[in-house]
């Protein structure tokens, strides 16, 4: 199974909305064969593995591992059950059930009623944790959600003056951009699109990660009374589409340079739940937020937020302005970077419901 979770892994940023799934095949102890969903669209990791074997394969003694349950529904690609019968692996290992209410246990049920041994529950933390936006994506139907913050030494993400204060060192930045570059979206409220005119983008500088990951997220502004300037001066600074989520218009156009500008207009008494919904239907598996303090504070009490990530500068202390807001005592990981603590929590998701 942990051969699977690497394998799995090497589709990461090429899958979409589906999950990172690896799969191997096993004999008399050995591994014989692996295979992974490469892409969206692509074969899924069961039948990228399969296919790749002989049509005279004879199966007897095989066991089939995968982090991910088979699916036994028609998407892009044929359900995966169906060629795991037709190759009579007689027994298939599962890491999780799928978490998708329409087809959990599912493909389990069909691979038993054809009398394949199925053992399910192997490693499911792991398995979860690996595809946790997956996961939650299914679990609440809206995207996945980071917010994120940077804060002084006693507690502040900005001053009441109308100057932006910067609070990260550049290692921080750094880390910052790569996060950036993983996400669909980057969403801010309109007093920081406003104050600190942030440009949204990712400028990474790690030569590795920016061949395959360099791209600009898509930029999110929150301004339900449409206060906002979205003159070309401020939306074409950078190159990416900037959706706008306001009270009052709906209306798509390209900016001066050729941005795609997308006013969204939201329900009135919108709610998180319902904003993050309706990014989901729009293709964002997951969404930055960035501030400010109330879109954080208002964000959080929601109960929507799967992952806080803190930045906090352990040598600048600025005696009073915004309040950053609490961050998870129970946090998981804490590392230096250079001046900044980076502290990270994501909100466990129970594995019980999928064994
Ligand atoms: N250190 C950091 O990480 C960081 C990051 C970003 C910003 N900041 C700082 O934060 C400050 C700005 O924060 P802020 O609190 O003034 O503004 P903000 O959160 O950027 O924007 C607030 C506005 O967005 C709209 N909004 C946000 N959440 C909403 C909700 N749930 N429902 C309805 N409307 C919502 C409201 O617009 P309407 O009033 O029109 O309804 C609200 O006034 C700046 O000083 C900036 O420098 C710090």
């Amino acid at each position: 199974m942990r051969k699977c979770l690497h394998l799995a892994e090497k589709g990461e940023h090429f899958v979409g909305l589906n999950p990172l799934v690896g799969s191997v095949l096993v004999k008399d102890g050995e591994i014989i064969a692996e295979g992974y969903h490469a892409g969206y669209g692509l074969p899924h990791a069961e039948r990228d593995l399969l296919q790749k074997l002989p049509d005279s394969m004879d199966y007897s003694g095989c066991t089939l591992v995968v982090n991910l349950e088979p699916c036994n529904h028609f998407g892009k690609t044929p359900p995966c059950t169906n060629i795991i019968i037709s190759k009579q692996i007689p027994q298939v290992v599962i890491g999780a059930l799928d978490p998708n209410p329409l087809v959990s246990g599912k493909g389990r049920e069909r691979l038993l009623a054809h009398g394949i041994k199925v053992v399910t529950g192997v490693l499911p933390e792991d398995c979860i944790q690996l595809n946790r936006q997956f996961y939650t994506r299914m679990i609440h139907q809206r995207s996945y959600c980071i917010a994120k913050w940077a804060a002084t030494t006693d507690g502040y993400i900005g001053n009441q003056s109308s100057q932006r204060l910067i609070i990260s060192g550049e290692e921080a930045q750094q880390h910052l951009h790569v996060l950036r570059s993983r996400v669909d979206a980057i969403l801010v409220g309109v007093n920081t699109w406003e104050k600190d005119k942030p440009r949204l983008d990712s400028r990474i500088l790690d030569s590795d990660v920016e061949s395959s990951e360099s791209w600009n997220s898509i930029r999110i502004i929150l301004d339900p009374n449409l206060r906002g300037n979205y003159s070309s001066e401020s939306i074409d600074r950078v190159f990416s589409p900037i959706w706008i989520l306001n009270g009052e218009i709906e209306e798509t156009k390209k900016s001066e340079r050729g941005n795609d500008v997308k006013f969204i207009k939201l329900p009135e008494n919108w709610i998180w739940k319902e904003l993050l919904s309706m990014l989901y239907q729009n293709n964002i598996g997951s969404v930055l937020v960035e501030g400010g303090s109330t879109t954080l504070k208002e964000l959080i009490a929601s109960g929507c937020v799967d992952e806080y990530i803190e930045y906090r500068n352990t040598a600048l202390r600025i005696g009073g302005g915004l309040e950053a807001p609490d961050f998870p005592n129970d946090w998981q990981q804490q590392q230096l970077l250079g001046r900044d603590l980076l502290r990270v929590y994501k909100v466990p998701i129970s594995s019980d419901l999928y064994q």
